[in-house]
């Protein structure tokens, strides 16, 4: 999809030329942690959290867990925002076997420098409200959403599913570098990672200063519990298995649990999740979000002649009835949303009406000339308005295609044949 491939993309440039350049430049303007690509793009080595054994984490694979961290400056200096990397799940060992010889299940397959663009850029004129915070990025390597608590054994495999204990550990890392004292902060995440961010808010408030201003963001994350177009819960049993075999179902927050018994994997779902964090709340998404679209209302398994091919790469391809479908999804999905609009006083939402997924982290989405806009407003200007409390910021565009601002947002044929798993 299209972040994959910018990610493949930022390996490319780390080739022996680039690398050169990025070394020459880092000379003129960066300290030890992080250099420029020969495009400028901010380059944020990896720090490995040597201490996540002592504390039971690690990754899938036994790996070390990681975050990138590029410290904050002036009037900065003291903020912190913390970006969940995305990445899917995995919900059975064979998938997750497979993931934990990847880089989305071990640190040692993963690039050991990251882009920081978008909310994560340092530079003000592409980043106005973030861009002299200190900004890190804690890579994801456990399969659900950093929730998981358990192991796999048998003898001849082993599994780590120790993603609470990773976000614990990567917090514990970060607070006597500067976190614990944080005047404010912005725990975000987008994808996989959004979905963190609804998990894991109401904790990451309880770290910090009593007196320091906490919010949370997520970006792509509100994953509807909907049925596919057969009408099949695929999304709801593919939930399911994630939170038993990882273990998910101790970290899920206890009065959703308590208050959805008979079903307490549900508060993985934002949509249930939401009414018991007490966090101030931003929730980023496209009505129309494709990864949803794709594996969540259309996935391979209900459109096995592929009707819908031609449309998920393109909606000016769907006929009047996909297009239907795709509209009830989207109500569907401000339905879910309906009480937080209305009477959330201190939370915000930018439900846009392009096809994309995950908004935040590329420059060309956040901020700049021809960037996504609703009522003449970027996302970048709609977060910060939030944020600092400029204005109250709840927009949800008109349904497509009546929104002008999205353009080459559709993702590579690719998405047709991943499935739940492996974005
Ligand atoms: C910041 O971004 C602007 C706009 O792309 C660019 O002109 C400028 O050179 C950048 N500044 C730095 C320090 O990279
Ligand atoms: C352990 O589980 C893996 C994956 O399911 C399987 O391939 C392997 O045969 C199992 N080993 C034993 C000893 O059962
Ligand atoms: C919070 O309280 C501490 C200790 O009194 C103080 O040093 C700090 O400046 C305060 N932070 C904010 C954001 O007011
Ligand atoms: C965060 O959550 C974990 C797991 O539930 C818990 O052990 C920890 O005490 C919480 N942290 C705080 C500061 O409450
Ligand atoms: C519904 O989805 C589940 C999970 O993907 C699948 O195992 C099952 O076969 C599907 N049932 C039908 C009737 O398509
Ligand atoms: C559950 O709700 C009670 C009462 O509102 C609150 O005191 C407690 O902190 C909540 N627990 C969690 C895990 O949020
Ligand atoms: C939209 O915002 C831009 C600045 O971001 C401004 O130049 C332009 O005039 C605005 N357009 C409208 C129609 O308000």
């Amino acid at each position: 999809m299209l972040k994959l491939k910018r990610e493949r993309m930022a390996t490319t440039t780390m080739n022996a030329n680039a690398l050169l350049v990025a070394i020459t430049l880092a000379l003129l303007t960066c300290s030890t942690r992080c250099i420029y690509s020969a495009e400028r793009r901010l380059l944020v080595s990896m720090t490995l959290v040597r201490n996540a054994p002592a504390l039971g984490a690690f990754c899938l694979d036994g790996s070390l867990p990681a975050y990138h961290l590029h410290r904050g400056f002036g009037a900065g200096a003291r903020n912190w925002l913390l970006q969940f990397e995305g990445g899917g799940w995995c919900n059975d060992i064979e998938s997750c076997l497979e993931r934990a010889k990847s880089r989305r299940g071990s640190t040692r397959y993963m690039t050991k420098w990251e882009v920081f663009s978008g909310i994560l850029s340092n530079n003000a004129s592409l980043n106005p409200d973030f861009y002299n915070w200190n900004r890190v990025k804690l890579r994801y390597c456990d399969g659900a959403s950093f929730a998981g608590d358990a192991v796999f054994k048998n003898g001849t495999s082993l599994l780590y599913f120790r993603g609470q204990k990773i976000w614990e550990a990567i917090i514990l890392d970060l607070l006597p570098k500067g976190l614990g004292q944080a005047r404010k902060a912005l725990l975000s995440g987008c994808s996989a990672g959004g979905l963190a961010s609804f998990l894991h808010c109401n904790n990451f408030t309880k770290y910090l200063p009593s007196n320091a201003s906490v919010k949370c963001l997520s970006d792509a994350g509100f994953f509807l519990d909907e049925r596919d177009i057969t009408l099949n819960h695929t999304m709801r049993y593919f939930v399911k298995d994630v939170v038993s075999l990882q273990g998910v179902g101790k970290n899920l927050d206890e009065n959703c649990t308590a208050s959805s018994l008979d079903f307490p994997e549900l508060c993985f779902f934002p949509q249930y999740a939401l009414k018991f964090i007490t966090t101030p709340f931003f929730i980023l998404n496209s009505a129309y979000d494709v990864y949803q679209f794709h594996h969540i209302l259309v996935p391979s398994s209900a459109d096995p002649h592929g009707h819908w091919n031609r449309c998920k790469l393109n909606p000016a391809a769907c006929n009047p009835e996909q297009l239907n479908t795709l509209q009830e999804f989207r109500r569907d999905m401000i339905v879910a949303m309906g009480l937080f609009y209305k009477y959330s006083r201190r939370g915000g939402l930018f439900i846009n009406s392009c096809f994309a997924h995950c908004q935040s982290e590329s420059q060309d989405t956040w901020f700049s000339a021809d960037s996504p806009r609703v009522h003449n407003k970027t996302i970048a200007e709609a977060v910060g308005d939030w944020y600092f409390s400029r204005r109250i910021t709840k927009e949800i565009d008109c349904p497509y295609p009546c929104d002008t601002t999205c353009h080459n947002l559709i993702p590579s044929t690719q998405a047709l044949v991943q499935d739940l798993r492996s974005h």
